[in-house]
């Protein structure tokens, strides 16, 4: 794995959307030079939620500032809610009484939320200025602000309008970790933990054994792994942009994840909460589909459960979340089936699996013990 002495700068080589992701320490600091550096001019619209702007906005605005941009800022509330018509209206509003006209661009100052909201303006202001993904959580730093998917939801559905729009330039200030909770830092570490299935064991290796109070405290340690899975996932996006095909391999553990989410409510877990189990899950249909060794599983579990993540079978009713699989599946035709393990960083995509095997590894699970 990449050294976190190497220049903290990667590619993501889409030939003339081609962009970097700085991750560094304070490297907000640099937002405004790095901006100019990318070329980008015009007016400024600095997007990010209220927890977030209360940390970095002010900094964030002074870099751009010093750099001689003009810095119009909206902040909407923290959570997946933001999300919605409403805040994008918001964000569009800001940008009119900002005067941003077509050279201007958005920064998204934020988690994954802010990323996707902001970003998801910028595709479609002025049918689209450029943008720049400050990423500030660690689930957006090694997944939603790589790849250019943006996007809001709809009353109905999560994620159900969106655009492809690759951002100009990626920051990722590792200092800024250090005010995330724990449980969303673990949540984030589940997504690092995926690279390390689908790409690279190496990445399991560096996570075994620590825990996330010294991970958080290890900033080269933590810089290192967020590049590795940058690159992991740049690698896959340079392949297939569009979702095509290959990008399904970061669906691994996500097809049941995405279920427990719906079926637990939104909120009773996290994102990356979901995606343990689901990874778990993944794991162990690959052992019965591909020969996918048992004690890697066993090795899998144990790295989840060191970042304090959950590996047991939640309680929830298995027929409802077999519905909503089987909903997920017809929101992607073209990409029906798991995702399963060959081998520790080598996995399969469309892989279709019966039910009767869906359920009996799921009943194989140990159930989660009750609060
Ligand atoms: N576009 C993509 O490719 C892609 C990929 C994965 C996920 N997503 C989307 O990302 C969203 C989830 O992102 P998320 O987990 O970052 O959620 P989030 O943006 O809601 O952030 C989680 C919480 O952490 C807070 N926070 C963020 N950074 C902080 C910091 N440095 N210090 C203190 N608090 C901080 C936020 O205010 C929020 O309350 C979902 O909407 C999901 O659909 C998009
Ligand atoms: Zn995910």
């Amino acid at each position: 794995m990449s050294s976190p002495d190497m220049p903290s700068v990667c590619t993501v080589e889409l030939g003339q959307r081609t962009y970097p992701i700085y991750i560094e320490r304070e490297v907000l600091s640099r937002l405004g030079s790095l901006c100019r550096e990318a070329g980008l001019a015009g007016r400024a619209l600095l997007v990010s939620d209220h927890t977030v702007a209360g940390h970095y906005g002010a900094a964030a605005a002074a870099a751009l500032q010093a750099a001689g941009y003009a810095v119009a800022t909206v902040t909407v509330p923290p959570g997946e809610t933001s999300k919605s018509h409403e805040q994008l209206l918001a964000v569009y509003d800001a940008a009119l009484a900002g005067g941003l006209d077509r050279a201007a661009f958005i920064v998204a100052l934020g988690g994954g939320v802010v990323g996707d909201l902001a970003g998801y303006a910028a595709a479609t202001y002025l049918r689209g200025v450029a943008y720049v993904q400050a990423p500030t959580s660690l689930l957006a730093m090694v997944d939603s602000s790589v790849g250019g998917k943006t996007g809001v939801n709809l009353p109905q559905g999560k994620n159900l309008i969106g655009s492809f729009h690759q951002p100009a330039l990626v920051l990722a200030d590792t200092a800024t970790l250090q005010t995330l909770s724990t449980r969303e830092f673990c949540s984030g570490l589940a997504e690092v933990v995926k690279y390390g299935v689908i790409a690279d064991p190496e990445i399991l290796d560096r996570l075994e054994g620590t825990t996330p109070e010294a991970l958080q405290q290890d900033d080269r340690g933590l810089a290192g792994l967020i590049r590795r899975s940058c690159e992991i996932k740049a690698d896959v996006v340079r392949q297939d942009e569009r979702e095509g095909g290959l990008r399904a391999v970061l669906n691994f553990g996500h097809t049941l994840g995405h279920a427990i989410e719906q079926v637990g409510g939104y909120g009773a877990c996290l994102h990356g909460e979901a995606i343990a189990i689901g990874m778990v899950f993944a794991a162990r249909l690959s052992e019965r589909l591909k020969d996918f060794p048992a004690d890697e599983t066993e090795r899998l579990i144990r790295v989840l459960r060191g970042l304090q993540l959950p590996v047991d079978r939640p309680d929830l009713p298995w027929s409802a979340l077999m519905a909503a699989m089987q909903r997920d599946k017809k929101k992607k035709a073209g990409t029906v089936g798991f995702v399963l393990a060959e081998k520790p960083g080598t996995v399969a995509i469309g892989c279709p699996v019966s039910d009767d095997v869906l359920e009996a590894v799921w009943n194989g699970m140990p159930p989660a013990p009750t609060a």
